[in-house]
């Protein structure tokens, strides 16, 4: 739609989770007129849910080299070391900085951050805060900081702000966005933010798929936007299914409780419905094997033994640590009824991160000039096939904060400058909402954590018809809302990851294909997708 007003600023940043609350706070003051959309409150996104923690070499037996060779091992062959050098040497200064910026870190009994295990870590590296509420506490301590400043005349905040697209001028250069904004005054309805530096940090997909750790608003905006304004996407098919997240029977959906794997970090062990401990026949790291690995072998002992789930056993470690150590995951499983110092806890795959996304370089330049993407959404090339465990928030920080130096730096050589949009041909038409459920039932089948080209072919006709479908709803939809943008944007992710799933045949880090079960060193590259001038993928 036409916007209804327009702002002019320098910079924009879209996400306020750990990537974009980061870019914002670092861009402020250092850029004339900066201003942070987010399409609910600032606390808004997947960031706030992270639980086990941030990985850096804090320790001083650790080491920058040791984080690097377990990412590139996690990464199945395909993570870009220069990418992961720089996440893991500059890491450890960020996370120092975010204690700066107010976070406060779970302390150890000499007074310095308590590190712990995760899943792919041959060290303790992982700093967690509120026991296992490490997200929480970031977000707090960075949308405060923005929080004190919003009022400066530099920054201008908007919530309840939905991004539809990314604004282009006649060369293809990124110069702003559309957006949705539910609020009052001037700011009301479609309108646009115009600036020659556009900071995608969108988060995840997570409602592309049936049930998913992500909350309801990881809709996979900033992946459909940067696709629709040119952008080069890649790795779109290594989709991470977290091994432990809460089973609440085959009718549950949705946003589902994740079990930490710092609960295993802590010595919980994987057993099948009867009891027998399959992980040590897996892989030499047994239940701290890589996520990819010990998800792939949950659904195989789940085949094997005609069950639905598998169990998680922390009952040795006993009431009063699980309490202390793990009290928003103690909280939660009380809630749902289980006690698990008494019972082991009934826990399945489910989506959790997607490890591929807007393809960026080690500044966070899309391919798009003036278009940067942080984060989750960004695909630097530091996870790879897999992500290592903690290395998301990591990534987040590290990523953002190059991103807004390069546009400082642009900033000032005048190498960014404002430019005129041009109406894009066509514009997509709208799916309905209703269906969002279609789509997710459709991918979550064809796209799952095992997937075969027969899969994937079905998955690809089925989309295809919700889209044929989608001519028709656009019609009935007159005035369309953040629900009919969001599931366009789902259905297009599913699609463009469907359609890169298909491609890849072989079976490596988080893409499992039953009729390529093995790694081929053919495929050890990255499998691009970009829309062309008629929408196709
Ligand atoms: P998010 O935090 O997801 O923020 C995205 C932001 O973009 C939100 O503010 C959202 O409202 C906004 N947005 C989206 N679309 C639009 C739009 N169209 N217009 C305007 N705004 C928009 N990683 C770790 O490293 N360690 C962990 O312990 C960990 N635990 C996790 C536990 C759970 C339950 C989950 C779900 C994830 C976990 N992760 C963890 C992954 C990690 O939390 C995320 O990958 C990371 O927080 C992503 O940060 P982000 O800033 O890129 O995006
Ligand atoms: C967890 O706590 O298991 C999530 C960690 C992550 O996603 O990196």
């Amino acid at each position: 739609p036409a916007p209804g007003w327009t702002v002019e600023a320098d910079a924009i940043v879209v996400g306020s989770g750990i990537a974009g609350l980061t870019a914002a706070l670092e861009l402020r003051t250092r850029v004339p007129r900066v201003v942070l959309v987010t399409k609910g409150e600032l606390s808004s996104g997947s960031t706030v849910w992270a639980q086990g923690g941030i990985a850096a070499a804090l320790d001083p037996s650790d080491s920058p080299e040791a984080h690097l060779a377990d990412t590139l091992a996690a990464g199945g062959g395909l993570a870009d070391p220069e990418a992961v050098r720089v996440l893991v040497t500059e890491g450890p200064e960020r996370v120092r900085e975010l204690v700066a910026r107010g976070a406060v870190f779970d302390k150890a009994a000499d007074g310095d951050i308590a590190l712990t295990r995760e899943g792919g870590h041959h060290a303790d590296r992982i700093a967690h805060a509120g026991g296992d509420a490490t997200g929480a506490e970031i977000s707090r301590a960075l949308v405060a900081q923005i929080e004190a400043v919003r009022h400066d005349p530099g920054i201008e905040v908007v919530e309840n702000a939905l991004v539809l697209d990314v604004l282009t001028t006649v060369g293809g250069r990124a110069c702003g966005v559309t957006l949705h904004v539910r609020g009052t005054g001037s700011r009301d309805g479609v309108g646009a933010v115009l600036a020659p530096a556009v900071v995608l940090a969108t988060g995840g997909i997570g409602q592309v798929f049936r049930s998913s750790t992500n909350p309801a608003g990881a809709t996979g905006d900033g992946i459909a936007a940067a696709l629709r304004a040119g952008a080069v996407l890649g790795d779109l098919e290594f989709v991470q299914f977290h091994p432990t997240v809460l089973w609440l029977g085959s009718g549950a959906k949705g946003q589902l409780p994740l079990i930490s794997e710092a609960v295993r970090g802590e010595g919980a062990l994987l057993l099948d419905v009867n009891g027998h401990r399959f992980m040590p026949g897996v892989h030499e790291m047994a239940e701290l094997a890589p996520r990819d690995v010990v998800a792939h072998a949950i659904v195989r002992q789940m085949a094997a033994t005609g069950a639905d789930n598998v169990l998680l056993d922390a009952r040795h470690l006993g009431r009063e640590f699980l309490r202390t150590r793990f009290p928003t995951i103690n909280a939660r499983l009380l809630e749902a009824g289980i006690d698990w110092s008494e019972e082991p806890v009934p826990v399945a795959p489910a989506q959790h991160y997607h490890s591929g996304g807007v393809v960026t370089d080690l500044d966070g330049r899309s391919s798009v000039d003036g278009l940067y993407a942080v984060g989750e959404v960004a695909c630097t090339g530091v996870h790879g096939a897999n992500r290592l465990a903690s290395n998301s928030l990591l990534e987040g920080i590290v990523f953002a904060s190059r991103a807004a130096r390069d546009i400082v730096d642009r900033f000032e050589t005048g190498d960014l400058k404002p430019g005129e949009p041009v109406a894009r041909p066509g514009g997509a038409a709208l799916v309905a909402a209703a269906a969002r459920s279609r789509i997710q039932k459709v991918t979550s089948a064809g796209a799952g954590v095992i997937r075969s080209a027969r899969s994937l072919a079905d998955a690809d006709e089925r989309l295809g018809a919700v889209r044929a479908d989608a001519h028709r709803a656009a019609d009935v939809v007159a005035e369309p809302q953040a629900a009919e943008w969001e599931t366009t944007n789902v259905h297009l992710v599913a699609r463009a990851l469907t359609r890169a799933a298909w491609l890849r045949e072989e079976t490596r880090g988080g893409h499992y294909r039953t009729d390529f079960p093995r790694p081929d060193d053919a495929w050890r590259r990255r499998v691009l997708v970009r829309l062309d001038d008629d929408g196709v993928l």
